[in-house]
């Protein structure tokens, strides 16, 4: 019994490392607008798409994907997501389906491209959050959040080295 223990031993580091890999390279998309896309909101819906982008958690790594017809999305600066400038966007896309890597934490702002419907509220801020794997401030927050994938592991861990032990000591 004590070999087998110790066999075991020998793999739980690939394990465990397989583990957090896996949920380290897990990432959501999201679908902007749902199944609306990105559209020209109705007129009474001015702010459709901060609601939605406000309805959902954004973390670092996820990707949003913008859907649509005879449109582009931009993304800008915070003064031109304001003003409605497409002079000088940082990324331009017209295809239909784009999407985009919110490669950071911190705050995006997207606009439609199309002359007059970033003025009528094709437009959008999302806010992105840091890893919360590799974060300990979402848990003082006051946020509710799951239980961390390393947290998980390490009790899977500790149950694992008991159970090793256990089987030693008897
Ligand atoms: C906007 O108007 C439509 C049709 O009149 C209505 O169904 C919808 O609930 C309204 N939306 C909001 C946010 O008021
Ligand atoms: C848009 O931004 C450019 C560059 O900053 C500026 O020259 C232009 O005046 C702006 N246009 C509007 C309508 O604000
Ligand atoms: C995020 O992507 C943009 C555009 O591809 C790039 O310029 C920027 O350096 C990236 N930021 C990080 C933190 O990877």
């Amino acid at each position: 019994m004590a070999s087998s223990c110790s066999g075991s031993l020998l793999v739980l580091p690939f394990v465990i490392s397989s583990t957090l890999l896996c949920f380290s390279v897990a990432s959501n998309e999201f679908e902007v607008g749902g199944s609306k896309g990105w559209i020209v909101p109705p007129a009474n819906d001015t702010n459709f798409f901060n609601d939605w982008a406000s309805q959902n958690r954004f973390q670092a790594g996820d990707t949003i994907r913008f859907k649509y017809k005879k449109d582009s999305v931009m993304e800008v600066g915070e003064g031109d997501y304001t003003h409605c400038n497409a002079t000088h966007p940082t990324l331009f896309s017209n295809n239909g389906n784009t999407v985009f890597k919110l490669n950071h934490s911190g705050t995006f702002y997207f606009i439609s491209g199309a002359s007059g419907h970033c003025e009528k509220g094709q437009k959008m801020i999302v806010r992105v959050m840091a890893d919360e794997s590799l974060s300990q401030h979402a848990k003082s927050s006051g946020h509710h959040v799951p239980v961390s994938p390393i947290g998980v592991s390490q009790m899977l861990y500790l149950q694992f080295v008991l159970t090793c032990v256990a089987s030693y000591v008897v």
